[in-house]
């Protein structure tokens, strides 16, 4: 895992020549804790993460899940990629897909995974357009378990509506110790 100085670094430059990296930061240990306690780490899980960056989040869950449990890693920036098959090489438990989320069907077919039970997501669904938005989080709950969750951090609130049409229940926190400190978690219920 990169240090808190070289992780920043690493934002900042492929923030400059990607617009979907969408922050000058990674998450902080604040948000990945708030996000990551919706998660039931007791039990083998699937898991997906949707732009996992540089790796703040999958590394917590990685520390956490257990032996026959599986992390999925969805990640469209090449750098970003590579650093995270550097970071997480030799775990069998992990594979790193350089691929955009809205492929999240496809994906899971090459992988041979029937039921997601948690997705973990930091894109930025504001870049997204209207269409998009709705049919990846169509998508999105479709590929989850009967009770699996999609467990999303956004700046500012404008998810929340989207959410409510597609999942049952949906829980919002927000979390201010982060840069920048406007970020809200979600755990939406399939
Ligand atoms: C705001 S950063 C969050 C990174 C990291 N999860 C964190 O919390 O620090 C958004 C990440 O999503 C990636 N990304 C943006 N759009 C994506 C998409 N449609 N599919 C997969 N990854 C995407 C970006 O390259 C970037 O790594």
């Amino acid at each position: 895992m990169p240090s808190a100085l070289s992780g920043t670094l690493s934002y900042i430059k492929n923030f400059l020549r990607d617009q979907d990296v969408a922050a000058i930061a990674p998450s902080s240990s604040f948000l990945v804790r708030r996000v990551c306690k919706w998660i039931d780490f007791d039990r083998d899980q699937v898991i997906v993460e949707y732009g996992p960056g540089n790796g703040v989040f999958s590394e917590y869950i990685l520390d956490r899940m257990t032996a026959g449990s599986t992390l999925l890693l969805i990640e469209s920036n090449p750098e970003f990629v590579k650093m995270l098959e550097e970071m997480t090489a030799g775990d069998p438990r992990v594979a790193v897909v350089e691929d955009r989320a809205e492929r999240i069907v496809d994906i899971l077919q090459a992988h041979e995974i029937d039921a997601v039970d948690y997705i973990v997501s930091g894109i930025p669904f504001s870049f997204l357009d209207d269409d998009t938005k709705h049919t990846l989080l169509a998508r999105t709950r479709d590929v989850l378990a009967k009770r699996g969750k999609f467990l999303v951090y956004q700046n500012y609130n404008h998810l929340e509506a989207p959410l409510r049409e597609h999942f049952s229940e949906v829980t919002k926190e927000y979390e201010p110790r982060n840069i920048p400190p406007t970020m809200f978690a979600y755990e939406a219920r399939k």
